[in-house]
């Protein structure tokens, strides 16, 4: 098996090359002038099981387009199996119709991938397993929750009390859960399907005292991070910290999450920024030596 680095996530293949003894295959990539995306395998592939690791946040499209370019460049150089390793999966959030007249974009995202070449597909924690069902080729989610939790553990906080934003991620706040040895407990959330307002509420919750890490899939806009931490000061949590996998932290969302009382930031290197503490490499690492 190769490892093909994918421009999005370079740094990422690099250490999962490193920890699986895989070699790696680096890849040229540029925009031409107009925005369209190059990009050119930098090794052989031929008769291989190629792993293209390619994360797919920001700038969403382009980095779709590259690892989509860089599985037919793997097929069109004979490689004989390709897997798409996407540890932030774009459009995973539009998996179904909550409007008359939408697309279910992830469905089309995956059909456009297999077009290209991609046999299967590894990602962390998409935002429903379930979707994955619909792929037309395998296709596995894993989670870095645990990773997260052992930070906080790391840095010497134990038994804090794991919260999910909403009810649906309760299983997140579980997981957390079974690394740190406290409580875990949810919010409720409610959206508005038309102007995306989110508002959320506690019920039967009592933090006071405690210290609480709000755990979820994705940070996007902040907003939901920043209600939560609101509900917790109002209810006398004694510190507050956010934890999520893919942590997009969308125009000023850090400022706003700090500002709302939250003392850190905790993200992965699927969305690779100054929050990425924790890295998914030995979790991918493990994932593809049991291919
Ligand atoms: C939604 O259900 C997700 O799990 C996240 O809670 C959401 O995407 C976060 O978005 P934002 O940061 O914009 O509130």
């Amino acid at each position: 098996m190769k490892v093909v680095l994918g421009p999005a996530s370079a740094e990422l293949g690099e250490k999962i090359s490193q920890l699986t003894g895989m070699e790696k295959v680096p890849v040229a990539a540029k925009a031409f002038p107009d925005g369209e995306s190059y990009v050119r395998l930098e090794g052989n592939v031929q008769g291989e099981h190629v792993v293209v690791v390619q994360t797919t946040c920001a700038p969403q499209d382009s980095r779709l387009m590259q690892l989509a370019f860089m599985a037919a460049a793997a097929k069109r150089n004979n490689a004989k199996k390709v897997t798409a390793v996407v540890p932030y999966l774009a459009y995973a959030r539009q998996d179904k119709i909550f409007l008359q007249g939408e697309n279910v974009s992830i469905e089309t995202v995956a059909r456009m991938l297999n077009a290209a070449g991609v046999d299967e597909l590894i990602t962390v924690n998409v935002h429903q397993e379930k979707t994955l069902k619909q792929f037309p080729f395998p296709a596995k989610t894993l989670s870095a929750i645990p990773l997260l939790a052992e930070y906080f553990i790391q840095k010497g906080i134990k038994k804090a009390f794991a919260l999910s934003p909403d009810k649906g991620a309760m299983y997140i706040a579980q997981q957390a859960q079974q690394v740190l040895g406290g409580e875990a407990g949810h919010l409720e959330k409610q959206r508005d399907r038309y102007t995306g307002q989110t508002s959320q509420t506690a019920q039967g919750l009592n933090v006071k005292g405690q210290t609480v890490i709000i755990f979820d899939d994705i940070i996007s806009t902040g907003g939901t991070i920043v209600g939560a931490a609101k509900i917790l000061r109002e209810q006398g949590a004694a510190h507050v910290y956010t934890a999520c996998v893919h942590a997009l932290l969308i125009g000023d969302a850090e400022k706003r999450i700090l500002d709302a009382g939250v003392e850190e930031i905790v993200g992965t290197d699927s969305v690779p920024s100054k929050a990425s503490k924790v890295s998914l490499a030995p979790l991918i690492a493990e994932a593809l030596k049991a291919l």
